[in-house]
């Protein structure tokens, strides 16, 4: 069921989720609404559904998207009482009156909402949300593979509750069934070696499967590369971690929310099809396991402080390697080893 799907996904709660609403306050920006929930600017709230952030209504509402513009802008036609969507038989819809948008299929449906950029004091802007860029820029815009192909794949379904009628349409839920898409972002390669007693733990990540940098989205979104050399009571001896993401500061050079920010002080996340190797060194004299955990991070700890939320954190993926004891002079059993998961 389509409204199920969305239900899952961030564009329902696109108006309400604890970050947005935490950001939003504190921002004081009347802007936000906009993107977040778009028809709350424009129509009667008495009369609409318009709490619900990003809804049914938002995207099919929309009429147009510049051609091909670098920061394509959306129109909306709420008078018509008119859909639109990708197919133009008119046989294949559920809505009252349809209108035909091939463009349904193209990535710049997205790019409407999916470009932000701030103006700075120098006269320069900022990119704030700059997925659809990075795509434009990347070689799956190339190929011709949309947002939706990866986001929004093909299955059949009910058009609508009490349908009948099944449809070959694109999932709602826009990160997958359980919002599983950050497992197919990242190819990761770990290796491990003993060198005179110490673990030295190689993970090379590859962006494989996102048609923007990992981790995208909202700047402060992180990845954590985090590294367990486990005893076999499953204990700690050693543990390490690194976090990637894209930093943006305020005067004082602060980590800051995007709207407080006067600059980029770093970013470090991983473009589409490119590689990043970490390395560690653990000292883990008995014999155990090494967990090496890739995990997505909705916030850095700083940010969500700052904001008074919690930083949530899903699995993009997990290697397990055995290693041996400390031996002096003869390296450990069990290494060196190297275990490849791909997305
Ligand atoms: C009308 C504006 C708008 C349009 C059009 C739009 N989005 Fe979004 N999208 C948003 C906003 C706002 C959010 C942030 C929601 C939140 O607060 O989590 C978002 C979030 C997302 C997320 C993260 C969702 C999650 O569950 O974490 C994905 C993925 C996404 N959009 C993909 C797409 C794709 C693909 C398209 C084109 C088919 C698209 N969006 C079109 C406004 C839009
Ligand atoms: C973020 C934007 C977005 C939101 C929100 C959204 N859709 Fe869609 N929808 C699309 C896009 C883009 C397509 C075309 C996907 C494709 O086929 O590649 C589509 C396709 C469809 C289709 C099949 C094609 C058609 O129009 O006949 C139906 C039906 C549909 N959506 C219904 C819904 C319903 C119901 C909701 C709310 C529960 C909803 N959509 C929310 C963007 C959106
Ligand atoms: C080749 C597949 C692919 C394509 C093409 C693609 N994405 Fe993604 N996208 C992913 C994967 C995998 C993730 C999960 C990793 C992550 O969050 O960075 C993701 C994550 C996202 C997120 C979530 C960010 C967050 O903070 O949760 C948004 C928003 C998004 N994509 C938007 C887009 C838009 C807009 C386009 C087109 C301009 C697009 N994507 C094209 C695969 C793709
Ligand atoms: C031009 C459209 C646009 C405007 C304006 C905009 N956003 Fe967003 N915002 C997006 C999109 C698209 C995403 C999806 C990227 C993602 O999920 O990481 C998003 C994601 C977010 C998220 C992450 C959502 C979550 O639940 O994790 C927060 C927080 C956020 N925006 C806050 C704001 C605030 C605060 C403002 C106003 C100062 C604002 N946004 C203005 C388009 C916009």
């Amino acid at each position: 069921m389509l409204h199920a799907e969305w239900k899952t996904s961030g564009h329902a709660r696109a108006r309400n989720s604890p970050l947005y609403v935490a950001m939003r306050d504190r921002s004081k920006n009347a802007s936000c609404e906009g993107c977040h929930a778009p028809l709350a600017t424009l129509t009667d709230p008495a009369e609409r559904a318009v709490d619900e952030g990003v809804t049914c209504e938002a995207c099919h509402a929309i009429r147009d998207v510049g051609e091909a513009a670098a920061e394509p802008r959306y129109s909306f036609d709420l008078q018509g009482n008119r859909k639109f969507g990708p197919y133009c038989d008119g046989k294949d819809n559920y809505f009252h009156r349809m209108g035909c948008a091939p463009w349904f299929r193209d990535a710049r449906v997205c790019g409407g909402c999916h470009t932000f950029s701030m103006p700075l004091a120098d006269g320069k802007s900022l990119p704030i949300i700059n997925e659809y860029a990075e795509w434009r820029a990347s070689s799956f815009s190339v190929s011709g593979t949309a947002c939706q192909e990866c986001h929004m794949p093909p299955e059949v379904t009910h058009a609508a509750t009490g349908s009948e009628r099944k449809v070959r349409v694109g999932h709602h839920g826009f990160m997958g069934e359980k919002g599983e898409l950050v497992r197919k972002a990242l190819g990761i390669v770990a290796s491990a070696t003993d060198r005179a007693g110490t673990l030295v733990v190689s993970v090379v990540l590859k962006n494989e499967g996102a048609g923007h940098a990992v981790p995208s989205g909202l700047p402060g979104r992180q990845v954590v590369v985090r590294v367990q050399a486990l005893d076999e009571k499953g204990h700690a001896q050693a543990r390490e971690e690194r976090t990637i993401g894209r930093v943006l500061v305020d005067e004082a050079g602060r980590e800051v929310p995007f709207y407080a920010a006067r600059a980029e002080k770093s970013d470090e996340r991983i473009a589409a099809g490119e590689s990043r190797t970490f390395t560690f060194e653990l000292d883990a004299p008995r014999a155990g396991s090494l967990v090496i955990e890739v995990a997505w991070r909705s916030v850095s700890p700083a940010l969500a402080e700052a904001l008074g939320v919690p930083a949530e954190e899903r699995t993009m993926g997990k290697i397990e390697m055995p290693f041996g004891g400390k031996r002096s002079g003869k390296g450990r059993e069990h290494l060196p080893k190297t275990v490849v998961a791909r997305p």
